[in-house]
């Protein structure tokens, strides 16, 4: 029996009849993205959570809208009004990027589609498009003909599975709590994350130093690869990073992966950030000593101007997917694979998954990979600017010049009769206050990070449309927030610490 109702909803379904409607709302969904893009003057409106939440908690979803305008109207005010927009040249924060509209396009395809990355039977060519641009990617890293690789939905995600993948190839020769994974001070937090979810013990994540511009040091590696072959330890993995998340620092990975190759050590290269550098005609050589990896983590939605989602991880050995492969009979029976039909649920630790592989492969076919790597050498060459003009600021002090994009530096309080001296701990809460006031006016947003326990603000490019003005005017208003927090706002204290002591 047909529901009473059917006249009513089925036309939400998206189907041969209901094409029109279809067409009508992603026309009505793109013209309000297009009109906040066009209008916005700031890249936030510095709406706080206490503001937001009473309006999104008041929505009753038991009552819908039945209308397209309507619903969007309403998100407006709940969402599109207030959302942080990366797109604009003065957002300035974390590792996210600017988006190109071949991936857009890529992005309104394969929802639409919504093909399902598992079985062939759920996608057909999609499973081939992702399998070329694995093909393609591992070209570019100089892995060989027996790489192999899957897309992931980001660089947590990737470094998990490599590490899933060198713990099977480890496990023969000690118990979990033997394991350990080697990386750097600057190395990301995910690889804990990893060791945690995959039983290592609390010990197996080892840090070892860096140097003055936060590279792993290969002598402190060597010291600890030692050090862990004595203890009677395992170490299944050595983590290097290119372009660490604070400095952009790009650990040397030939005489990492020398260490590695001597020791028979897995290498993984956490290149979520670094990967801009495979398409850089300019720079591809500071990733020189990546095709020695055993596998690598590439995030597209870090330097490649993807939306989220859309990272990989590679294996220079195909065959060493296999640890993470299941078979179920009524997904993927071994028959199929025996048949010689493709599929990328045996590689992949997801089982429903995205065909975000289709923005890239759009991406690629409407821009190309020069194209790309021209914005990303655009951003680094900005950053190397930015480096030169707060170095030259006596109101800043910078920590170290990145190969990639990122700038760490701190507002320094001049020294005034107000506080008795300088304090370290002023100094610190100048910068906290500075950051959060500047997300609260919404005329920039920014990050902050400590280093070597003191709190340090952050700047990440990743927009080859932000102007050295910009960042420029960014400095003033945050100079300008820290210096009120010193003038007006800080608690008085008799503290004579010196700031640069
Ligand atoms: C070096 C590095 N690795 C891994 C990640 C995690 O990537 P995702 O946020 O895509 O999970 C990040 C994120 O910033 C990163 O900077």
């Amino acid at each position: 029996m047909t529901s009473p109702h059917a006249g009513t909803v089925r036309p939400y379904l998206f189907n041969d009849r209901t094409v029109e409607g279809y067409r009508r709302a992603m026309t009505e969904a793109t013209a309000r993205v297009a009109g906040r893009i066009r209008r916005a003057d700031r890249p936030f409106s510095g709406v706080s959570p206490e503001r937001l939440a009473p309006e999104i908690a008041a929505i009753d979803l038991e009552r819908p809208l039945h209308d397209h305008a309507a619903a969007l109207d309403e998100l407006e005010r709940v969402y599109l009004r207030d959302a942080v927009y990366f797109h604009h040249p003065r957002y300035l924060a974390h590792l996210n990027c600017p988006v190109v509209i071949p991936a857009l396009l890529g992005e309104a395809v394969l929802s639409a589609v919504n093909s399902s990355l598992d079985t062939w039977d759920q996608s057909a060519g999609g499973t081939l498009i992702e399998r070329r641009l694995i093909e393609w990617t591992a070209g570019r890293i100089g892995f060989g003909p027996a790489a192999d690789g899957v897309f992931t939905s980001g660089g947590t995600q990737s470094n998990l599975h490599a590490l899933l993948l060198a713990r099977e190839e480890a496990r023969t020769e000690a118990p979990p709590a033997r394991l350990r994974v080697i990386t750097s001070e600057a190395g990301h937090f995910s690889v804990r994350k990893a060791a945690d979810l995959l039983g290592l013990g609390p010990d197996a994540v080892v840090t070892v130093e860096t140097d003055g511009e936060r590279r792993m040091r290969p002598a402190a590696l060597a010291r600890e690869l030692d050090r862990c072959h004595r203890a009677g330890q395992v170490v299944m993995a050595v983590v290097a990073t290119a372009g660490t998340t604070d400095f952009g620092s790009i650990d040397p990975l030939p005489e990492i992966a020398a260490l590695c190759e001597a020791a028979g050590v897995w290498l993984h290269v956490d290149a979520a950030y670094g990967c801009g550098l495979l398409v850089s005609r300019r720079r591809r050589h500071l990733l020189d000593g990546i095709e020695r990896a055993d596998s690598v983590t590439v995030d597209f939605h870090k330097s490649f101007f993807q939306p989220v989602s859309s990272s990989a991880v590679l294996v220079r050995d195909g065959a060493m997917l296999r640890h993470a492969a299941h078979h179920a009979d009524y997904l993927n029976p071994r028959r199929m694979a025996e048949r010689g039909i493709p599929n990328q649920v045996d590689k992949s630790l997801q089982t429903t998954r995205r065909f975000d592989a289709l923005k890239l492969w759009l991406t690629l076919r409407i821009m190309g990979p020069d194209a790309v790597g021209e914005l990303f050498d655009e951003v680094v060459d900005r950053a190397a600017e930015a480096y030169d003009l707060i170095a030259a600021d006596p109101r800043f002090e910078i920590v170290t010049r990145s190969p990639l994009s990122t700038l760490v530096f701190r507002y320094l309080p001049p020294d005034g009769p107000r506080h008795g001296g300088l304090g370290r701990k002023l100094a610190d809460d100048a910068n906290l206050y500075a950051r959060e006031a500047l997300a609260a006016s919404g005329e920039a947003v920014v990050a902050g990070t400590t280093v070597d326990g003191r709190h340090y603000l952050k700047l990440t490019l990743l927009n080859p449309e932000t102007t050295l003005d910009d960042v420029a005017h960014v400095l003033d208003l945050l100079a300008g927030h820290a210096q009120r927090y010193v003038d007006d706002l800080a608690p008085l204290t008799e503290e004579v610490t010196h700031v640069c002591s």
